[in-house]
């Protein structure tokens, strides 16, 4: 069975929800195994384990948050050039911008040369419904795209 491991960082509460949406739409298909860490919990052996990866973090300073640039530090060279091809995606939870979040995430997740399956989806203010099962149908999508050997 594929593993579909989601990785993220909070402080405070919108991009654990968006998490949780996430790992509802991906534990809503069968057929895939969903490991869902903090990014202070997860290391590299969750990523090489892992066949597809979601990311999560909120927007700090214009950038990701400090906790997930840590996760990626700590694994790049222990999995670059080990998981190559393998499907990614993001999600943010921002203030009024997001973007900054996205382009520092990406710029390193291009250097694992892991293939983004799905645009990032950027919770900006309030989290509205259609942003929460944006997040869900993301989950569901990465997962079944796995279950069914899509990737
Ligand atoms: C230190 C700090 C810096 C922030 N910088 C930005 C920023 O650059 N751009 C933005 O859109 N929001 C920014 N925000 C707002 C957060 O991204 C937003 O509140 C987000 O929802 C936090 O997610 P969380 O509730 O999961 O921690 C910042 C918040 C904090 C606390």
């Amino acid at each position: 069975m594929k593993t579909l491991l989601i990785v993220y960082h909070t402080g405070g509460v919108k991009t654990a929800q968006m998490a949780e949406a996430v790992e509802r739409g991906a534990r809503a298909e069968s057929g895939v195994n969903v490991v869902v860490k903090r990014c202070a919990d997860a290391g590299p052996e969750d990523l090489l384990a892992a066949d597809g990866l979601i990311l999560g973090t909120p927007e700090n300073f214009g950038y990701m948050s400090g906790m997930m640039k840590d996760f990626l530090e700590r694994v790049f060279y222990a999995c670059e050039g080990k998981v190559n091809g393998r499907p990614w995606a993001m999600f943010v939870g921002a203030g009024q911008d997001g973007n900054g979040a996205v382009t520092s995430v990406e710029r390193i997740v291009a250097g694992l040369r892991l293939n983004k399956v799905h645009e990032p989806i950027i919770g900006l203010k309030e989290l509205t419904p259609e942003i929460l099962s944006g997040c869900e149908e993301l989950g569901a999508a990465m997962a079944a795209g796995l279950a069914m050997g899509v990737f």
